[in-house]
Formats: C-alpha cells, sequence, structure tokens
C-alpha cells in the first residue's frame, strides 16, 4: 500500500507499506525520522508521541494507513534548523534529560502544552505529561524545564494547533 502524508510541512509518500504497519515504524524505519521513539509499542509511555492534524497521539497506536492525506508533526519539526527549540533548549538546560528516549514524547508534549497554555500551572503540566514516563529523572527536572520552557513563546511546528 501506498501511504502519502505531510511530515513536518514536507510531502511525504512511501510504498510497499504493510497495512498492520505503525504510522510510528514508518516513520522510523521509512522516512528516516528516529526521533520519535519506540519504547512500549502499545500506548503506554508516550515516548512515540507526534502530532497528527494539530493533536498528540502515540504514533504506535496508529495504523499506517490512518495517516494517509494527514499533517504530522515529529521531534525533528520542532526546531528549524541547527539551533534548538527554546523547549528543547530548556529541557538541556534543567538537566531534565538522562538516557533521552522519553525526551522526544515529551518535547512534542510540553510543545502542544505551551501552545494551548503559555503559562500553565504545576497540575496542568503534570496532567499534560502523565501519558509521558521517564524512568530515569524522577520527573522533578522535567517539571524545572517545562517551567523554563514557559518563559519563551513556542514558535509553530508543521502539523500543529496554530
Ligand atoms: S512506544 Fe508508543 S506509547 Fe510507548
Ligand atoms: S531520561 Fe531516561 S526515560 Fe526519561
Amino acid at each position: 500500500m501506498r501511504v502519502t502524508t505531510t511530515v513536518n510541512g514536507e510531502r511525504r509518500t512511501v510504498d510497499d507499506v504493510w497495512e498492520g504497519e505503525s504510522l510510528l515504524y514508518v516513520l522510523r524505519e521509512r522516512m528516516g525520522l528516529p526521533g520519535s521513539k519506540n519504547a512500549c509499542e502499545q500506548g503506554e509511555c508516550g515516548s512515540c508521541t507526534v502530532y497528527l492534524d494539530g493533536l498528540t497521539v502515540c504514533a504506535c497506536l496508529v495504523a499506517a494507513g490512518q495517516a494517509e492525506g494527514r499533517e504530522i508533526g515529529t521531534v525533528e519539526g520542532l526546531s528549524g534548523g541547527a539551533d534548538l527549540h527554546p523547549i528543547q533548549q530548556a529541557f538541556v538546560e534543567a538537566g531534565a534529560v538522562q538516557c533521552g528516549f522519553c525526551t522526544p514524547g515529551l518535547l512534542v508534549q510540553t510543545h502542544d502544552l505551551l501552545a494551548r497554555e503559555p503559562r500553565p500551572t504545576d497540575p496542568e503540566i503534570r496532567e499534560a505529561l502523565a501519558g509521558n514516563l521517564c524512568r530515569c529523572t524522577g520527573y522533578e527536572k522535567i517539571l524545572d524545564a517545562v517551567r523554563l520552557a514557559a518563559g519563551p513563546v513556542a514558535g509553530p511546528v508543521a502539523g500543529t494547533t496554530p
């Protein structure tokens, strides 16, 4: 099956996609976008979080065919070039990245939160990130990072909520 989508603002077509393949597999293995991580493949950890038509989803739970004709935004689309996005910078500065496996999903989910609520309270941050598991940081550094990122305005990323 052929699947055509727009990924980070770029039209992408892949062929020979098996009907049972996930969007996560297509992004990582067929489109060369390994930023979204595959940790549980069951919708439990959030490490594969991407935007699908402006809403965050677990890419491991989306069948590739469901992405046909739709807009996808991945962690690779957050930063426009060599410079880190302010959210990425905040995660680095706050020490919120250890093994990094959870980080791409947290970045996308934080981007979505700050686009909706530029000054979130701690309970709002906790609720927004409740589906993103981290085994390394104990979450405090992640909270610090989101608070830090809430200063700069998050720029738009393709396939996201305006
Ligand atoms: S890999 Fe998708 S939720 Fe864990
Ligand atoms: S930094 Fe290792 S799982 Fe979060």
